[in-house]
Parts: structure tokens; sequence; C-alpha cells
């Protein structure tokens, strides 16, 4: 009986998706941001995924594409995301223009992935002119509707802004504004299992409205934790690989490119 074995283990795979962030591109490719080349550390990123992550169903950038508002910035990102086998999924940062993300590539601008018994769900989070970031009625009600239509499901849910502080001022100045309008929208549904986010450049690990929430390092600059100032930090770029299991669990773990410290400009006041 061929059919209940397929079933068996269809029911108990896990679903590995992958989480890159904050690449900060320009158009132009030698262009550095803190003494950093946005697009070699993500090449150096996506050689990693290359090397040791090929079995992946999708990837998931988190926001801050583009450093320099370019449409060449965007064609590039697509061109690197292009060599892997995994469809790309995209999401707005404070840095970012959805015209343009939407231009340049429409397929990556889903707001809803569906995967077998997970979806993932992509939010806008992003205010024009601001730093900070805020879910708009709109988007509240796109989460609440697609909660709705799928309970059954569980929902890994994507946004850019962090949704709670983070021990940091500065960075903390600029999370999402409305954090409790989304705890009210994830009050009404059991099926959301997590977050992850982008935004503050660092490795973190916490809880909002009981759920595990992710921060992941960018592709580029770190940005130091707990640190009330602007500050950079030495660790290298990274991505995050979730593991989404059938029972709704997530395992998730932080991959760094090298484990030596990196060379960056530490006098900068900003980004
Ligand atoms: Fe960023």
């Amino acid at each position: 009986m061929i059919t209940p074995v397929k079933a068996t283990m269809m029911s108990t795979a896990r679903i590995r998706v992958l989480q890159i962030t904050d690449p900060h591109l320009f158009a132009d490719a030698s262009a550095t941001l803190m003494g950093i080349n946005t697009s070699a550390t993500l090449d150096a990123v996506l050689a990693k995924v290359h090397s040791d992550f090929q079995a992946i169903e999708c990837l998931l950038v988190t926001g801050d594409l583009t450093q320099d508002d370019s449409e060449a910035s965007y064609r590039h990102l697509t061109e690197k995301l292009s060599t892997l086998k995994a469809p790309g999924y995209w999401l707005c940062g404070n840095h970012d223009q959805p015209g343009l993300m939407t231009a340049v590539n429409p397929s990556a601008m889903k707001k809803q992935v569906l995967l077998g018994k997970w979806q993932i769900l992509l939010l806008n989070t992003r205010v024009d002119g601001e730093v900070f970031g805020y879910l708009s009625d709109s988007e509240l009600a796109l989460l609440d509707s697609y909660l709705a239509q799928e309970p059954d499901k569980h929902c890994l849910l994507a946004l850019h802004h962090h949704p709670a502080p983070i021990n940091s001022q500065w960075m903390d100045s600029s999370m999402l504004k409305n954090p409790d309008d989304l705890a009210l929208t994830l009050s009404q549904h059991s099926n959301v299992r997590g977050i992850i986010h982008g935004h503050v450049h660092q490795a973190r690990d916490y809880e909002f409205c009981g759920l595990p929430v992710m921060a992941t390092p960018s592709t580029c600059v770190q940005f130091a934790p707990e640190s009330d100032e602007f500050l950079a930090d030495t660790r290298q770029p990274g991505f995050r690989v979730l593991d989404l299991m059938p029972d709704g669990q997530i395992e998730s773990q932080v991959i760094r490119i090298s484990d030596e410290s990196m060379k960056i400009n530490l006098e900068s006041k900003g980004y």
C-alpha cells in the first residue's frame, strides 16, 4: 500500500525555509556601507546557502533590500537570488521603495505562502518617510483574514520591524509603533506559531504575546546588542534556517559566514 506510506512521510516532514535580511544593496556593486561591500557579503551568504542548505522550500527576505533607493539594486538582488533553486519572497523595510520592488520582481511580493501544514504571511510595516514601523488597518485586516481562512494551518509571520523592545534605546525608538494592535489581532486566533523580523541587524530570540520571536543578522553590517546608542558590531553577516514542524514547533538556527571578526568602520555614527 503505497499511499499510506506516502501520507506518513508527508505528515512527519519538516518544511525548511531560510530568512535573509537587510542586504542594503546599491546600484554600484562596489559601494560600501560603513566600510562593508554589501554586494560581496550577500554573495558570501548565498555561497554558504548553496554549499550547506540547498534543500529549502523558499527564501524570505525581510526588508531593507536597498540602501540607495535604486531600481538597479533590486535587479541585483533578483539576479543573485535566481541562482537558488527555491523561490524568494520579499517584504518592505524602512529603506525600501515598494513601487520599485513590485516593478522589478512582482512574483516576489507575495503576502501569503502556503507550504503543507503551514502558511507564511509577509506583512508590510513600512511608513513612508519614517524609520519606525506601523501596521496599517489594511495589513491587520489581511492578517486577520488569512488566519481565519486557514484555521488548521500553522502560521509563521514575517515582518521588518521588531514588535517588542530589545533593550537597545536607539533601535527601540524605531520599532513597530502599534504592537498592541498586532497583539489584539493575534489574540483572536490560535494558529500563529512564531514571528521573524529584520531591522535590528543582530540575532535575538525573545517572546511577544507568548510567541517565539526571532531576529536575524543582516547579510552586511551588524549592530551591537543591548547598546543604547548607535554602535556597530564586529560579528559576521549571517542568515537564519527555520524548520517548520508538522506539530507547529519551529526549530531554528543562525548561521554566520565565518567565526572571525568583521573589519568594519566602528567610528560610524549611523547608517
Ligand atoms: Fe537594515
